[in-house]
């Protein structure tokens, strides 16, 4: 009787309960009154009277023992998700988060002036980053001996044979692009006002620091239409400053001077890293240049076939370094293209 009873402890133990049919069949066979428990205490009457006292005890704890597990078993089925499979993973174990990425700093900014600039009217034009002499210098009405046309400042892409700059080079700033729109009027049967922004990287041949790269990126800006005057720049990049940055924000034009231009201004912003106080970024003058601007040059609109008689308009350039570090506070523009994870992740979510 007592071997027997060790061999039902061994079959419990191992019995296989995995699935509420499972535990049924358990119930029936050890714990229900047809069970092989109850049976056993049935023939307890048959064991000698002397024994039958330890017996009695031994098929109590069987009995207690198989409860037990019973019990045990129908909590956890309860507590697992499905009926028959146990969940696969440990769901206590934290979650691995999902590692999304993050915009670049300046394509988030250069989306936000494209967007600015989109709502007021502006559409987004695109051109070559390596150019001719002609549409970087020529029609943009530099003089010969300009400075930037030295090979100190510019990158050219290969040299005559005398060993002076050929004629392809990377371009130096976005201002290409304008000769390009305005050129592009010669397939109209009509002059079709232009007014578009056109973001794009540039060169410059100068070594890399904390404050200059050689490739940096920016917008140029340019309205060509009857009567644009310069009001209607400075109203345009006034309600641009608002978008960008604090609706505080305090501008101004700065008489200045390129060959395209005339007249022109650099503009400048208040600064919003230290907003006044002082600060190296604004040189503790408390403002911060981000563009230059002015009146289209009647020369460049004639290298361009449009009529200066008939047409005016306004154009900038502003860089997208610049405004990023206002916007974000980046104060060294090497960060821009380190690739540190540490620094692009700080734009998650922006
Ligand atoms: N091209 C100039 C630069 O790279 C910026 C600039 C100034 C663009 C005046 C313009 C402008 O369109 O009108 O420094």
């Amino acid at each position: 009787m007592l071997d027997r009873v060790k061999e039902i402890y061994q079959e419990i133990e191992h019995f296989q309960i995995q699935s509420k049919d499972e535990l049924e069949q358990f119930r029936l066979r050890y714990i229900g009154r047809k069970g092989v428990v109850t049976d056993l205490f049935e023939k307890l009457k048959q064991v000698p009277q002397e024994d039958r006292r330890a017996v009695g005890q031994e098929l109590n704890s069987l009995k207690d023992f198989a409860q037990q597990r019973f019990k045990e078993s129908s909590t956890s089925l309860e507590n697992s998700f499905s009926e028959d499979v146990q969940p696969p993973v440990d769901l206590s174990l934290p979650v691995i988060p999902n590692l999304y990425g993050a915009q670049h700093p300046l394509n988030l900014v250069r989306q936000q002036i494209i967007s600015i600039f989109g709502r007021i009217g502006f559409s987004v034009a695109d051109g070559p980053e390596i150019e001719t002499d002609w549409y970087n210098f020529g029609a943009l009405n530099f003089p010969d001996n300009h400075p930037a046309r030295d090979m100190q400042d510019t990158f050219f892409v290969d040299k005559k044979s005398n060993g002076a700059p050929a004629d392809l080079l990377l371009r130096t700033h976005t201002s290409n692009v304008q000769i390009r729109l305005m050129e592009h009027q010669k397939f109209n049967t009509t002059f079709q006002p232009i007014r578009a922004i056109m973001p794009g990287r540039v060169y410059r041949n100068e070594a890399i620091s904390a404050r200059a790269h050689c490739m940096f990126h920016q917008v140029e800006g340019l309205y060509v239409d009857k009567n644009v005057g310069f009001k209607d720049l400075k109203d345009t990049l006034y309600h641009f400053v608002k978008e960008m940055f604090a609706k505080d924000v305090k501008i101004r034009f700065r008489p200045s001077y390129f060959p395209f231009t005339e007249p022109s201004a650099e503009i400048d912003i208040s600064c919003q890293i230290c907003h006044g106080s002082g600060c190296p970024i604004c040189k503790y003058s408390g403002w911060v240049e981000i563009a230059g601007s002015g009146m289209v040059d009647p020369n460049v609109l004639i290298n361009c076939g449009v009529d200066p008689e008939e047409y005016t308009g306004y154009a900038f350039g502003m860089g997208v370094e610049r405004i990023t570090q206002l916007r974000y506070g980046v104060n060294d523009l090497r960060l821009y293209t380190e690739n540190d994870v540490r620094f692009l992740r700080q734009f998650q979510g922006a």
